[in-house]
């Protein structure tokens, strides 16, 4: 599968989001979060659309089966490339965000991803606060597998476990991206963007490291020479 860098596009509105993009000469894939879309709602994502833009809608459902069931078909009606649960929910929640999907043919077009555990948790985090007495790479490697038993086509982890999970022959999306000379900010679990194509990574979401730089577009660019 072909490598892509996708930007999160973590802002505030659509203004500061289409302000972003003036500079870029073609429109780069994005990744769409809950910032944006509890603020702006569907209707961006259909504008981004119409612009050429593809899309990682990222919501990362967690609920019951039957909700995200009925939310993932409200998604399907979008036709992103990309969008995500919480692996966390279970098996069974991974395959009704499944069934969603793929229960109008508009869905069967979008790829749907699990997150095993965010980039910003600690082995220490996993164990004192979330009560995980496994490894974070057992737990990644364990949520994946189940990803890949439901039926989903990848997982959300960070670049540095990418090795890990290659028996399992899955899509992975790669956040916690940054320059070697960058702030790691709130991330825990980081890599360079060349750093992720010698680990394996599908995609990479490079944020801040992108969308707060001197020029974003050589940033973005930058990215891509490393990555692609
Ligand atoms: O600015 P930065 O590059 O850290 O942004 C990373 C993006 O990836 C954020 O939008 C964050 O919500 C998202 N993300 C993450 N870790 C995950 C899943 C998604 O950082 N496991």
């Amino acid at each position: 599968m072909k490598r892509e860098v996708i930007i999160a596009c973590d802002f505030k509105c659509k203004e500061e989001l289409f302000s972003f993009l003036s500079p870029f000469s073609t429109m780069p894939f994005l990744k769409i979060g809950m910032e944006l879309f509890y603020k702006e709602g569907p209707e961006l994502i259909k504008q981004l659309k119409q612009m050429g833009c593809k899309i990682f809608l990222d919501l990362k459902l967690h609920d019951i089966p039957n909700t995200v069931e009925k939310a993932m078909k409200n998604i399907a009606e979008l036709e992103v490339e990309l969008t995500n649960v919480h692996a966390a929910g279970g098996i069974e929640m991974m395959k009704a965000a499944k069934r969603g999907l793929d229960s109008i043919p508009a869905g069967k077009h979008t790829k749907l991803i699990a997150v095993t555990q965010l980039t910003s948790i600690s082995q220490e985090t996993l164990e004192k606060e979330l009560c995980i007495s496994l490894s974070l790479q057992e737990v990644v490697y364990q949520y994946a597998s189940n990803a890949k038993s439901a039926g989903l086509d990848g997982v959300v982890c960070s670049a540095l476990e990418v090795p890990l999970l290659k028996d399992l022959q899955i899509i992975t999306v790669t956040p916690g991206i940054r320059f070697a000379e960058n702030s790691s900010h709130d991330q825990k679990r980081v890599a360079t963007p060349k750093d992720a194509r010698m680990l394996g990574s599908t995609y990479i979401v490079v944020g801040r490291s992108i969308t707060s730089a001197d020029d974003p577009v050589a940033a973005y660019e930058r990215c891509v020479k490393e990555f692609c």
